[in-house]
């Protein structure tokens, strides 16, 4: 019998790759979104070899009950959450994440499902608005101030650290095997049509809308690699179930200045675009304010050991220079006479580190 899987938010940026890599990998895949007819099509377009094994299906996580729609799966793959920081909540960002977390360990408990890999963030491991030494190296023992993400309204970062703490509570409650991906910023190839979130943060070093380089670093990793992550701690566990269970996976590629990125987005506009972009070149003389990771303008210490130990390179492209970001995000194409700036994103391979 093939794996059945299901992921939950198959439509967005991260749930897309990793319906593509299940069902490459041969599973069958169930995939939930609030909108089946705005993503089904694209999503069975995706391995259209394999569309067969994939059924797509309506969910909220506030208001379905997800039992049958997970009953018979071998694991179910939580990725489904809302992500965006303009106009986040409590309402309508920290709620959903975790009641829909609950929602969904409810029904895993209620259809069987023997196993859970979720989709965290190092929103939950690094919001220390400063509270570490310089040279802390962040790890999966790391958690957020809770109450200085309260304190700041990081609504986002609140709801991916309270739903994380609930889902370890309820793996062990309904004894469910869980594993916990703790990815940083993801960039990388889009799938989905809109424009999500992390991917916003490099359109607006290429659109015009930041017209100074932000004076710190941030820890990216690429959307392949957190895909496949989600699967190599499936298909790990399967194997090894004590290795792999009742652990987080810290998933960070590199910490690059944005001096460095933007660096890295000039040269590739360079050679590939005709048209001038607006890429900042001076960086701004005033820190941004301390919030996530090491104190501005410090780049962030991590230490990915655990995910190397079950097979997850964070840094796939260019192993030889693992310690440093192998890959930049650039925009392909730009109408700039239309209202919406279309995008198209891919990876640009660098067989150097940045800048
Ligand atoms: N992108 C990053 O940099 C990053 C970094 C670390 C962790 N993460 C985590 O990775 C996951 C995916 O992020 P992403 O960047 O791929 O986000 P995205 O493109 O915005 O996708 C969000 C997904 O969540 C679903 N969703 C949101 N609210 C929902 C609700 N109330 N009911 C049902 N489904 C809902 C959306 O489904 P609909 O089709 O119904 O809208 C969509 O599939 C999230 O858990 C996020 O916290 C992302």
């Amino acid at each position: 019998m093939p794996t059945t899987v299901c992921i939950t938010g198959g439509s967005g940026f991260l749930g897309a790759m990793t319906v593509k890599l299940c069902l490459q990998r041969g599973y069958t895949v169930r995939t939930t979104t609030r909108s089946p007819s705005k993503h089904e099509a694209r999503l069975k377009a995706l391995v259209p070899s394999h569309a067969d094994r994939l059924t797509v299906i309506q969910a909220d996580l506030l208001t379905t009950d997800f039992t049958e729609i997970f009953r018979g799966c071998d694991v179910v793959m939580h990725t489904a959450s809302p992500f965006f920081l303009r106009g986040a909540n409590e309402d309508n960002v920290v709620k959903p994440a975790v009641e829909g977390t609950r929602n969904v360990f409810v029904a895993c408990a209620a259809a069987s499902v023997p196993t859970v890999i979720l989709t965290s963030s190092t929103a939950a491991i690094y919001g220390w608005y400063g509270n570490k030494a310089p040279d802390h190296v962040m790890t999966e023992a790391d958690w957020s101030d809770e109450a200085a993400l309260v304190q700041h309204e990081n609504w986002y970062c609140v709801s991916k650290t309270r739903a994380e703490k609930l889902a370890w509570a309820l793996a062990k409650q309904y004894n469910i095997q869980l594993a916990v991906m703790n990815p940083c910023l993801i960039w990388g190839e889009m799938l989905p049509p809109a424009l999500n979130t992390s991917s916003g943060a490099v359109l607006s070093y290429l659109d015009g809308s930041k017209t100074l380089i932000q004076n710190c670093t941030k820890c990216v990793v690429s959307v392949e690699d957190v895909a496949l992550a989600h699967v190599l701690a499936f298909e790990q566990g399967q194997v090894d179930p004590n290795k792999v269970y009742g652990q987080r996976y810290l998933l960070v590629g590199g910490c690059p200045s944005w001096a460095q990125v933007a660096r890295v987005l000039s040269k590739w506009a360079l050679s590939h675009t005709s048209v001038p972009l607006p890429i900042p070149t001076i960086v701004d003389p005033d820190l941004p304010p301390i919030g996530l990771g090491a104190v501005p303008p410090n780049a962030t210490l991590y230490d990915v050991s655990r995910a190397e130990q079950v097979g997850v390179n964070t840094c796939s492209v260019c192993p030889l220079c693992k310690t440093v970001v192998a890959r930049g995000m650039v925009v392909v194409g730009v109408d700039w006479d239309s209202d919406v700036v279309f995008v198209s994103l891919f990876f640009l391979l660098f067989t150097r580190c940045w800048g």
